[in-house]
């Protein structure tokens, strides 16, 4: 067993800390309090390749393996999880699927422009009365002739506000339930699509996340990814694959908040001595690298699997379950030790408390990974 990041990771970890911290960071309060990404930053990372790390050379991608995945979502999180979550959702959600699902012709229709930094994708699943249910989807895709007409109305769907396409599940055969939903790619820019504006949040305000309505949209055959009734098993495989992601980013906004708070207790002198000096400090400190260490070897444990083409679905849902639970644990016990700074806007754990607690609830909530992991223990 090995522990170690091989050299390439090493060196991708290296490079995402040093843009992370020189491009990333400096944007994040002003990011966030504008509730808008820097159109600029996403550019640069469109170019060096942060939307492609782990697809394939031959579609205009990294050619990466998920751990280096899983080091770019942590170290941009720990700067920013807004710019970590529009990665994250691009590249699990919307590239993910069409990697796994798509045709070869489909890959190079919709993925290669997605992982070459043209495009940005983003995903269309949850809906007002489809959140944990997600096969509660009421969204329609009618068949007639050679293409579909689609009707229905997304909710939270991230990186909408900007993306180019969205992997869209909508019900081909309603009566079907689970086994009637298809997914299909519709370009954002198609008529009869309406896209809200941002939808205002607690944390991750920089991020773009908008409602999407669909209107007689008519999206040909070819946008059909996988058979039709394979829609429900598409979204479940992409979300797998999403929770690592999510899980990283959990890992870096609790990272980003120690180092954060290591600066500021050795600065900070009460009752004669730096706070950094005070027993309950270095425990309390102790304690969430602890914790911290522990999430990042499940993440890195859900994404070698991954690499290895093992079953990880559990080992990626365990692995959002703690570490989301980490980072809220652990930026409000960053802000605690902060004390009144820490919960002032001038310090970024206050934006990173808040940017915490939407890991134990998107990409499944905390409840359905416990779904999840209970059902790959064989209790019934
Ligand atoms: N991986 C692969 N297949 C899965 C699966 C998984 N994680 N979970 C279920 N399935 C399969 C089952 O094996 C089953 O297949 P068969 O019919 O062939 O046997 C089929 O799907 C139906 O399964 P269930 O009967 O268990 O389905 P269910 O309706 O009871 O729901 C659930 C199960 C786990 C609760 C599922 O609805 C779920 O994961 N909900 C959470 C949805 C979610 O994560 N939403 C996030 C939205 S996207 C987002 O947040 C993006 C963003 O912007 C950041």
């Amino acid at each position: 067993m090995d522990f170690e990041l091989n050299k390439t990771q090493l060196l991708q970890r290296e490079l995402f800390r040093k843009f992370a911290e020189e491009e990333v960071k400096p944007l994040a309060k002003e990011m966030d309090e504008a509730e808008e990404l820097n159109p600029e930053l996403i550019e640069k990372m469109k170019k060096l390749g942060f939307f492609g790390i782990p697809f394939g050379r031959e579609y205009g991608g990294e050619g990466q393996d998920y751990i280096s995945y899983a080091l770019c979502m942590e170290e941009i999180s720990k700067a920013d999880a807004s710019s970590g979550v529009t990665i994250s959702v691009h590249t699990s959600l919307y590239c993910g699927g069409v990697n796994e699902f798509g045709t070869e012709e489909q890959k190079q229709a919709f993925l290669r422009p997605c992982v070459d930094g043209t495009s940005v994708g983003c995903f269309g699943l949850t809906e007002p009365g489809a959140g944990s249910d997600a096969a509660g989807v009421q969204t329609k895709a009618k068949k007639e002739g050679d293409h579909y007409v689609i009707n229905g109305s997304k909710i939270f769907t991230t990186n909408g506000g900007f993306a180019d396409y969205t992997l869209l599940f909508a019900l081909t055969n309603p009566e079907l339930g689970t086994k009637g939903m298809s997914a299909f790619v519709v370009p954002l820019h198609a008529e009869g699509v309406d896209i809200s504006a941002n939808i205002e949040r607690c944390g991750i305000r920089a991020a773009s996340n908008v409602v999407i309505a669909y209107e007689n949209v008519v999206v040909p055959e070819f946008n059909r990814i996988g058979k039709e009734g394979e829609g429900f098993k598409i979204a479940m495989t992409c979300l797998n694959g999403g929770r690592i992601g999510i899980a990283a980013q959990a890992v870096g906004i609790a990272q980003g908040a120690i180092d954060e708070t290591i600066k500021y207790v050795k600065e900070r002198k009460q009752f004669g001595k730096p706070i950094a000096a005070f027993q309950n400090t270095q425990f309390q400190l102790a304690e969430m690298q602890t914790k911290v260490d522990a999430a990042r070897l499940l993440v890195w444990r859900a994404a070698a699997t991954k690499n290895a083409h093992g079953n990880y679905i559990s080992q990626a849902a365990m692995a959002k379950m703690f570490a989301s639970d980490v980072a809220c644990q652990v930026t409000r016990e960053c802000v605690q030790l902060m004390g009144g700074y820490g919960y002032c806007r001038e310090y970024p754990v206050e934006r990173m408390y808040r940017d915490a607690k939407i890991t134990e609830i998107y990409e499944g909530t905390s409840e359905v990974m416990k779904i999840v992991v209970s059902g790959g223990m064989k209790l019934k």
